[in-house]
Order: C-alpha cells, then structure tokens, then sequence
C-alpha cells in the first residue's frame, strides 16, 4: 500500500511550481457534546496521498530548484489521551503507512512554517480552496481561505495557487488497486440488497429494510457509504428521502439507495422492488424504461464521451419512451419525471471529486442512475450501477446485482 501513496504523491509533486509551498490539511475533530465528539473524518485528499486517517494531521510539499521534500505533521503521541478514546499513531507508525520519512508536529506547524519560508525569498502556497473539509489545526478551526489570509499577513512576498484541480485530476484516474476496493464495496452491497430481497413484504417498515442493510455489511466490518435512501411509494419521488418512517404498503415499489464502503471507498447502487413480490403492469412499464436507459448508458460509456452526452442521452431515451406511453407530449417535458444526473465519478466519495465536464478516459469510475418518477401514479424509479470506464468501452463493476425483472421476482417467491 505504501507504494500506492509514494506513487500519487510523485505525480502530484511533478505537477507543483518551482518555489512553492503545498499544504494539504486532515482536519480536526469537532466537539458534540461535553464528553464526545462528532465521528472523525479526515479529508479525503490528505487519506489518498498518506493512508493517514487522524485527526490535526498536515501534509507539506516544498519544491525548490526542483527538489521537492515532504513533511508530515501528526499530533504529537499522548498517552493519557489514548487511555481515554483510543488507539493514537506514534511517529513510526505515520512513517511506515505513509512512507514519508520526516514526521514531525502538529504543534509545531506554525514556527517550522516560518523557519521554511525563510528559505525562499519568494514563494507561492498551495492550497486547496474547495476542500470544504479542509480546517487548519490550530487551537480553534479556520478554514483554508481563512488560512490564505493569515499567511498573507504573516509573510510578505507570497502569492497563493490552487492545487485543487491537480487533486482532482488524480483523484479522477483509478488504479488497479483503488479498482479493486470498489469491487469489494459493490460486493458487499450485493450481500446487503439480496438480504433485503429474501425479507422484503409489505406491512414492514422502511426503517426495517434500512437497518438489515446496515447490519448485513457490517458483518464485513464495513460502514455505509451514506445513509441509506429507502423510500416505498410516492415517497421514492423524493430523490434523497431522509427518514425511512413508513410502513410499505402492498402493491408499492420500495427504491433503495445504498451502498457499502470498503477502506473508505464507496459503493453506490439503486434497486427499486416490488414489496409484494410482483410487479404491476403500470410499475413494469416504467421500470422497464429506466433499465433499459441504464443497460443503454453503459453500453455506450466509452473514453471520449462526457457526462453531459451521457446526460442528454438519458433525456433523449426515457423521453420517447415516455411520449409512446402518453405520458408527455414534448422532448422537454421529461424533466417533470426525471429530475436529476445520470452520472457522477465515484471513489472516496460517493460523489467523489472530480473535473466533471472533462471526456472520461480510462479509470474513470462513474455512476450511470437514470431514474423516473411520476408521483400521480405513487412510482419512483432508480436503477443505479457503478461503471468503470475502459480502453474501448465500460466494465459495469456492479453487474452481479441483479435488475432483471424476472430476476427479481424469482428470488422474491
Ligand atoms: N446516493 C446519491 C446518489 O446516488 O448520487
Ligand atoms: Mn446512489
Ligand atoms: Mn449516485
């Protein structure tokens, strides 16, 4: 693994200006109560260039006359507080996930920050301004742009850049291993939805099918991707439905939007069932709209192509479909049903950072989730798959869940 981190960090260096300053921050955590604080999440641009995963850690480039060095800053080891809340990283342990050989403090970030500086009589900082995660360490947290203007004030002679489309530009083009973790993510998933398919019925509740999800993977010691969309009805109408509250009624469809992460890489899959079992013929129309769109859309991702095609492409497909079945009389009235993207890229984050308008290329992850949803007639439809994209084509990563919808309904029986 510590390859996998050397070599992003060697491309990302290649790409830094001469006499410059790059800082990438992990984040803090951020206090809940009196005697707890919110889960931690280190920001995912420093956890891909270092495996590190704690929290007031600090990544440094510095690049002169085409030099570069890299510092990592981590909380300095304290016993107690590990006695309290858990296990800490001592220095070793950063170099040996990391492969960074200076390992150095967080409190000390400031004052070894002025020593660098002198160094240069010129020197331009990096900084991340979209990473909205992004917090300096200090004793209270200040944002990237707040941090702009502090070394604006503390330093003359600088200039700031943006490293944030570099990141992306990486973060964009998976590697075999990052593949890989995907696969196990949308496998688990699977292990999830086939769970919910056995106990699927009506009278049950929302909540229940979310809760089971949840358990099923975590007996791979995993963690959801996001909180898991389970919406039955014209409830589905509602594209991030936040509450599973209600009870599913017979002869509804239940849309599910889940999906497992597997070492913080996320899967990001939809399914939508009949909870009695079988679908009726209106529901079978529509589903049968959005996945032959979803089957269309991964036929033709190749390298070339944008999300926007793909966008309009979507539009075009379900919008023919739709005029044939009357339910629209124009190509534009489809955004009345469909009301969102058909794509995004997919990694650390579920909607993982990304230059989306670029053509893809190959090692892109993205999704391909048409949908429709026609709250008159209480259907909401989602098919989502996650799909990598190849030299000549896609590889649909989650082909294994099954859509069809005699696949559904036999194992439903
Ligand atoms: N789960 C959000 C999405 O599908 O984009
Ligand atoms: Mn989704
Ligand atoms: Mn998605």
């Amino acid at each position: 693994m510590v390859n996998e981190y050397i070599t992003r960090r060697t491309k990302l260096i290649e790409k830094l200006p001469n006499n410059s300053i790059s800082i990438i921050f992990g984040g803090s955590e951020i206090r809940k109560s009196a005697d707890e604080a919110f889960k931690f999440q280190i920001d995912y641009n420093l956890y891909y260039l270092t495996g590190v995963k704690q929290a007031e850690t600090i990544l440094v480039f510095i690049k002169k006359e085409n030099v570069a060095k890299t510092l990592l800053f981590i909380q300095k080891f304290d016993e107690l507080k590990e006695k309290w809340t858990g296990i800490r990283l001592k220095e070793d342990e950063a170099r040996e996930i990391s492969g960074i050989k200076e390992i150095l403090f967080s409190e000390d970030f400031s004052k070894e920050l002025k020593n660098i500086v002198k160094e240069f009589d010129k020197v331009s900082f990096g900084l991340d301004y979209e990473s909205a995660a992004n917090y300096g360490n200090f004793d209270k947290f200040i944002s990237v742009c707040e941090y702009k203007d502090i070394l604006s004030k503390e330093f003359a002679n600088v200039d700031f850049f943006n490293i944030g489309d570099e990141l992306k530009l990486l973060r964009m083009v998976k590697s075999d291993y990052e593949i890989e973790e995907l696969r196990k993510a949308i496998h688990n998933t699977n292990r999830g939805l086939i769970e919910i398919l056995k106990k699927l019925e009506p009278n049950k509740y929302e909540y229940e099918m979310a809760a089971l999800f949840k358990y099923i993977i975590s007996l791979d010691n995993s963690k959801l991707s996001f909180n898991t969309i389970a919406a039955s009805g014209k409830n589905a109408t509602i594209l991030h439905y936040p509450d599973p509250i209600d009870k599913m009624k017979d002869g509804d469809l239940l849309l599910l939007d889940l999906g497992s992460d597997h070492n913080e890489y996320k899967a990001d899959i939809s399914r939508t069932y009949p909870i009695n079992g079988k679908f009726s013929e209106m529901q079978r129309k529509i589903y049968e709209i959005v996945l032959n769109c979803n089957k269309h859309i991964i036929e033709i991702i190749k390298p070339g192509l944008t999300i926007k095609v793909l966008q309009e492409e979507t539009k075009r497909f379900m919008a023919d479909k739709l005029i044939e079945l009357n339910l629209i009389n124009n190509p534009d009235e489809i955004i009345k049903y469909y009301y969102h993207n058909v794509s995004h890229h997919l990694g650390l984050d579920t909607h993982d950072i990304s230059l989306r308008e670029l053509p893809l290329v190959k090692g892109n992850v993205i999704t391909v989730e048409p949908g429709l949803y026609i709250k008159e007639l209480g259907i909401g439809i989602r098919i989502e798959d996650d799909v990598l994209v190849t030299e000549d084509g896609s590889e649909c990563l989650s082909k294994e869940i099954i859509k069809e919808i005699n696949d559904i309904e036999s194992i439903m029986k």
